[in-house]
């Protein structure tokens, strides 16, 4: 199967980006034809500050390599070093639909704040779709939230192949991350940058501590048996910690007379042991941004080349490729 997935630099990655998305992601590099990129011309929507677009485009580099991203086994490029994208998005602009459109929930929910929206983020599932088509991916992990976007994308698809009668296009599908985990924030709610709740992933280790002690707990007696289950410091401790860590912990809060300070520690502890490799290569990278930089242009290349062969194709049957 190919497999596709994108994500936007839109801000440093979190703790609810990394168990609710990117791992699952880089875990089909192992079996699968992996395409990953970096959504820059998307994040464009939301950042406009050159300085910082170019900063959160190499840091998602980074980040994802020292996750674990394999570059020798998953293509890993940047969306705007691959024009076919761009042009295979008109093409598809031109039989796209406005009401569907305005059906798709970001545009809407912007909207409804009564908030200015762009024409750029009105047409983002077309950009979205090229993305997608433009690598014949069979597959498209994503959550739940792209799930309209993917459905677009095939509608797109469909309408294409049925107007110009060909096989222009794969149809793909989503693939919903069912066991990855909602991650809460420190406060409980749902990790949100725009919550300012996050975990940050490759924080200065000292701040992670300091983040870590103000998650919000509640005030029952400490002698009190808890559910761990339903407590979200124990729900982010079970992302970082070791089964048998889980385990004792779990029985502790069952048991009760503990401090939520103690849990917190432990947390910290187990982050730092969890992340420490990533870390480690994260440094490495950092320390080469040249050795990135050709990660990129290398996985550009190879991106582009499978983009030419479905814009070719497209071209074909829609005529824009005028010469018999
Ligand atoms: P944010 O909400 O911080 O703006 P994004 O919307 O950029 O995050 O999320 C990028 C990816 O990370 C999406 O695929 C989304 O499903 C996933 N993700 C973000 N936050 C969480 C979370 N708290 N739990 C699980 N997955 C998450
Ligand atoms: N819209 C996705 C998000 O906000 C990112 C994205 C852009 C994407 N293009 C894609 C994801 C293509 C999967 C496939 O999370």
């Amino acid at each position: 199967m190919r497999v596709l997935s994108g994500i936007q630099p839109t801000g440093r990655f979190h703790w609810g980006n990394y168990f609710g998305a990117i791992r699952q992601y880089i875990a089909f590099q192992n079996e699968h034809e992996a395409y990953y990129f970096i959504a820059n011309l998307h994040a464009l929507t939301t950042v406009r500050e050159p300085e910082i677009l170019r900063g959160y485009t190499l840091d998602a580099a980074i980040d994802l390599l020292a996750l674990g991203l394999d570059p020798n086994r998953a293509t890993l490029f940047v969306q705007s070093d691959v024009p076919e994208v761009s042009q295979l998005c008109w093409l598809l602009m031109t039989g796209t639909n406005l009401g569907l459109l305005e059906r798709c929930h970001a545009f809407k929910e912007k909207k409804a704040k009564g908030l200015n929206a762009d024409a750029g983020l009105f047409t983002y599932p077309v950009l979205m779709a090229a993305d997608i088509l433009a690598f014949d991916s069979n597959w498209v992990p994503v959550g739940e939230d792209q799930v309209q976007h993917i459905e677009v994308c095939r509608d797109l698809a469909r309408s294409f192949n049925h107007h110009y009668k060909c096989e222009a296009f794969v149809l793909p599908e989503a693939r919903i991350t069912i066991d990855a985990a909602k991650v809460p924030g420190i406060d409980g709610l749902k990790m949100s940058k725009s919550y300012d709740n996050t975990l940050a992933l490759f924080e200065d280790q000292k701040q992670q501590r300091k983040r870590i002690m103000r998650i919000t707990t509640d005030s029952r007696p400490m002698e009190d048996a808890k559910e761990p289950e339903e407590d979200h410091l124990f729900q982010l401790f079970r992302l970082v910690a070791r089964p048998d860590q889980v385990e004792a912990m779990a029985t502790l809060y069952r048991r009760g007379g503990f401090g939520y300070g103690e849990v917190k520690k432990s947390l910290a502890d187990a982050a730092e042991n969890y992340f420490a490799e990533a870390r480690a290569r994260r440094a490495e990278y950092e320390a080469k941004p040249k050795e990135v930089y050709d990660i990129l242009a290398d996985g550009a290349a190879r991106a582009r080349k499978k983009a030419a062969e479905v814009l070719r194709r497209v071209e074909a049957a829609s005529g824009i490729s005028y010469r018999k």
